[in-house]
């Protein structure tokens, strides 16, 4: 049906979004139509966006607005906006007079089916975010990497942080059937897959929704048993929806890499409750604390939000505090972006410029941490999983430490993408650290 068609597909925002387009990308090419990497030699433009803060909006309509002229100029061109922005904005960008499809985030598995409609009359706009549950496609995704997958486990979150357009975008938590997600990364390792990262908002709460009694500590042991997976990442958990079986079991099985992404969001507790948070920072502490018990070198990450409403300059210096106090190896931080349609953007806004200068303050903080987290690898010796050149500099490789530092080392003549190597970390930075090649097989 598209045979001869080129397609281009522009990827905004998380891992959830990525592995979408993976999925439309095995739709498109099913049909016979071939990827190119820039808008002006598709024929089929894709952008699949985010809605997560601001900059992420406008980095996306800045784009749309610039392929006003491509679509000029080549009218027989398709433009399609699917993401979570699509889901929220369906109106306003279904309005623009060339974007032909508007499609939203559960509705993906009705792109064949929409594809053929187009075909038939060409002018036609056509917009699909019904919203009342997700079914995947029969189409498996195309996935970019052939030796690391994102695997879905679940899809939506059921928790309303006051801050996060989240629910409003992807709905309700629905988890997959164990057998479902067993079965494909089985498949997966067959193909010679190595690495499994398994995806959900609050990917450790997988399960409740199906009410089995088999909850994500289950599946972990259950994929961990499936031969030819090496690593397994997970990634987000919700940070006291861990208990003493998932976090033993993390602890405990060798193939679950070493790192955790705890999002704390504000090391104040009033902040937190304001945010709907589900925990105290006493609360996160704890899980910390278990996490480093029974696994010492265990990596963790965090995500933190300033500047949100009602915070006053105290509440800031106690998540500096907490984050002096705690160490994270990486932090992703954030000035508070308010969200149209959650409660929190109802509430008295703080000047963006003061929620810009708690950012940088805690960015400078955090800096200095990560580097002195990544100073202590130097000297190690450690395996990596080697995922291509390095961005900065192509006569070099780079990979991931099952800890997620990223390591840089000399290219040799052999292939070594997609492999576990040795290698001994030589020097440190704030992106992660260098290294000598010891030995690959
Ligand atoms: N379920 C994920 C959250 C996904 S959003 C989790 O719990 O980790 C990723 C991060 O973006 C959040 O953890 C939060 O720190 C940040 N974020 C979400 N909404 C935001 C907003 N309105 N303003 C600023 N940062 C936000
Ligand atoms: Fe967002 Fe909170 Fe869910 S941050 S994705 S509403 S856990």
């Amino acid at each position: 049906m598209l045979n001869g068609y080129k397609y281009f597909i522009k990827t905004y925002g998380c891992q959830a979004n990525e592995y979408d387009s993976e999925l439309i990308a095995g739709i498109l090419e099913k049909f016979g139509a071939n990827p190119v990497d820039n808008e002006i030699d598709a024929d089929i433009v894709i952008f699949n966006t985010c809605a997560i803060r601001k900059n992420a909006e406008d980095k996306f309509y800045g784009r749309l607005g610039a392929l006003k002229k491509i679509k000029n100029e080549k009218k027989e061109m398709i433009v399609i906006v699917t993401g979570c922005l699509a889901q929220k904005d369906y109106l306003k960008i279904s309005n623009i007079d060339y974007v032909d499809i508007v499609l939203g985030t559960h509705r993906i598995s009705q792109l064949p089916t929409i594809l053929q409609e187009l075909k038939y009359n060409k002018n036609k706009k056509i917009v699909d975010v019904d919203f009342t549950g997700r079914t995947e496609p029969d189409i498996p995704p195309r996935r970019l990497s052939k030796f690391s997958a994102y695997v879905p486990i679940m899809f939506g979150c059921d928790y309303y942080c006051t801050f996060c357009i989240v629910p409003f975008t992807r709905g309700k938590m629905q988890s997959r059937p164990k057998e479902q997600i067993i079965k494909e990364i089985q498949d997966l390792a067959q193909k010679g897959y190595k690495e499994i990262i398994l995806l959900g908002q609050t990917v450790n709460a997988y399960g409740i929704d199906l009410k089995n009694s088999y909850d994500f500590a289950d599946l972990l042991h259950d994929v961990s048993l499936i031969d030819g997976i090496k690593w397994i990442r997970f990634t987000s958990p919700y940070p006291t929806n861990f208990n003493d079986k998932q976090i033993k079991t993390i602890c405990t099985i060798d193939k679950i890499t070493k790192h955790v992404h705890l999002p704390l969001q504000s090391g104040n507790n009033e902040i937190l409750r304001r945010m709907a948070r589900r925990y105290t920072v006493e609360k996160f502490l704890e899980v910390v604390y278990k996490f480093r018990e029974l696994c010492p070198n265990i990596a963790l990450s965090t995500d933190i939000i300033v500047g949100f409403p009602y915070e006053t300059d105290e509440q800031f210096q106690d998540t500096l505090n907490i984050v002096k106090q705690v160490r994270f190896d990486q932090a992703f931080m954030f000035a508070y972006s308010e969200r149209e349609g959650t409660k929190a953007a109802t509430y008295p806004q703080l000047p963006l410029k003061e929620r810009l200068k708690r950012l940088y303050e805690l960015i400078s903080v955090q800096n200095e941490i990560t580097i002195e987290k990544n100073r202590e690898y130097v000297g190690k010796e450690l395996e990596i999983l080697v995922e291509g050149e390095s961005d900065k500099n192509p006569n070099k490789l780079e990979g991931r430490t099952e800890t997620n530092k990223i390591v840089v080392f000399d290219k040799i003549e052999k292939d070594l993408i997609g492999k576990f190597v040795k290698v001994r970390i030589t020097k440190s930075y704030l992106w992660g650290l260098e290294g000598t090649l010891l030995n690959f097989g």
